[in-house]
This record gives structure tokens, sequence and C-alpha cells, in this order.
């Protein structure tokens, strides 16, 4: 049966583009909601131009109640009966009681290698720490930030001279070839990790 995925973002949604455009033909999955704590997110804009449903939960009234945002997301995301959940750009830490209602349901993709540079900033600190490569990682997400089995990752050189702007540039054209084949994969039931040629 086709799988139904909501896509959760913050911001601009490239990540939500790509993963909403391959889900077409054959593939075991369709977007079902697109879902934002931001009304303003670029991305909701997008998801409508796609014909794809949208809904805005703000975490901002609900101040540090952080339970009340999140029943208020589930209750939204619940009636969108979603089979799998991605977050691609949401940037709400979310608690273990909520990962618990979507446990082994819910992605996430995240610029890093991960275990390496959890949380923020993550380019600006492997340019610092003078790695010699960056990249980005689809995980499942569980009630450690950033730190759920890895699904999938791809690497790219850090080059003299890199900024953290330069360093997203040549990252995020990755994640969107990244984040869509391992939703792909993973809704056919697949969780063995996916690593992108050129990676190791
Ligand atoms: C992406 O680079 C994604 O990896 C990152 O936010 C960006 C969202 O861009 N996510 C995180 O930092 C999560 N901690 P997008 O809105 O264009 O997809």
């Amino acid at each position: 049966m086709t799988k139904r995925v909501a896509i959760l973002i913050s911001g601009g949604g490239s990540n939500m583009v790509a993963l909403a455009r391959s889900m077409h033909g054959n593939h075991p999955a369709r977007p079902c909601l697109v879902m934002s704590n931001v009304a303003g997110a670029g991305g909701l804009a997008k998801a409508r131009d796609l014909g794809i449903q949208t809904a805005v939960v703000d975490h901002r009234p609900f101040g540090k109640d952080r339970a009340g945002f999140e029943a208020e997301l589930h209750k939204a995301l619940a009636a969108a009966a979603p089979d799998i959940i991605c977050l691609a750009g949401f940037m709400r830490i979310l608690t273990a009681d909520f990962v618990s209602k979507w446990n082994g349901r819910m992605l996430n993709i995240h610029p890093s290698l991960l275990p390496k540079y959890k949380g923020l900033h993550t380019h600006a600190r492997a340019i610092e720490a003078g790695d010699g490569e960056a990249g980005c990682t689809v995980h499942e997400v569980t009630a450690s930030l950033d730190d759920g089995p890895i699904l999938g990752q791809a690497r790219a050189p850090i080059l003299p001279g890199d900024t953290p702007d330069t360093l997203a540039a040549r990252i995020l054209p990755l994640e969107h070839s990244l984040y869509p084949a391992v939703l792909r994969r993973f809704a056919d039931g697949d969780r063995t990790p996916l690593f992108l040629p050129g990676s190791d």
C-alpha cells in the first residue's frame, strides 16, 4: 500500500521540495502534508504550488510549554495519518514523549557527518576544526538529538577558503539527492544505510 509522508519544515523547504518531487510513478510513498512551526516559512508556498496540503502550528504562543506545542503538532499530524514523518529543516527540538509516538517512523536530515557536530552551526564547526570533509546524514529520529540510527550519508571536501556559506552551498545539493534516496528505501522497508557515491 502506498505510504503517506508528512514533511515538517521551518524555512525555505528545499529538502521538502526534493522529497515531494521524488514521490511519483512507482515510488512507494506520496506526500500527505507539509507542516511548519513558522507561518511565514517559504516552503509552505512551495508545498501549496506542488498541490500538497499545508498546516502551521506556531510554537511561539506556547512559550515554554513544549508539551502544549507538541500536543497541537501531534493532533495536526495525526489528522493526516502519515506512515512516515520527514523532518526537513525543522528547527524545533522534539521531546522523548513526542518522538515515542512516532517511533521508527520519523526521519531527519542533518548537515554534518554524524556523529560529528550534532546541533547547530555544523559547517562552521567543521571548518574551524580543520576537517578535510563535511557532509550530511539522514537518520532515524530518537529521543536524543541528532543521534538515531544512520540511514544514509553523503560527503564532500572542505576546500581552502571555504566559509560556512560556500560549504553549505556544496552540501545542500547532496542533501537533495540523499534524502529522497533514503526515503524511497525506507518506504520500501529497507533500513540499510546508504552511502552515496563519492562517500566511504
Ligand atoms: C538543511 O541544510 C538541513 O540539513 C538543515 O537545515 C537546512 C534546511 O534547508 N537542518 C538542520 O540543521 C537540522 N538540525 P531547507 O529548508 O532548504 O531544506
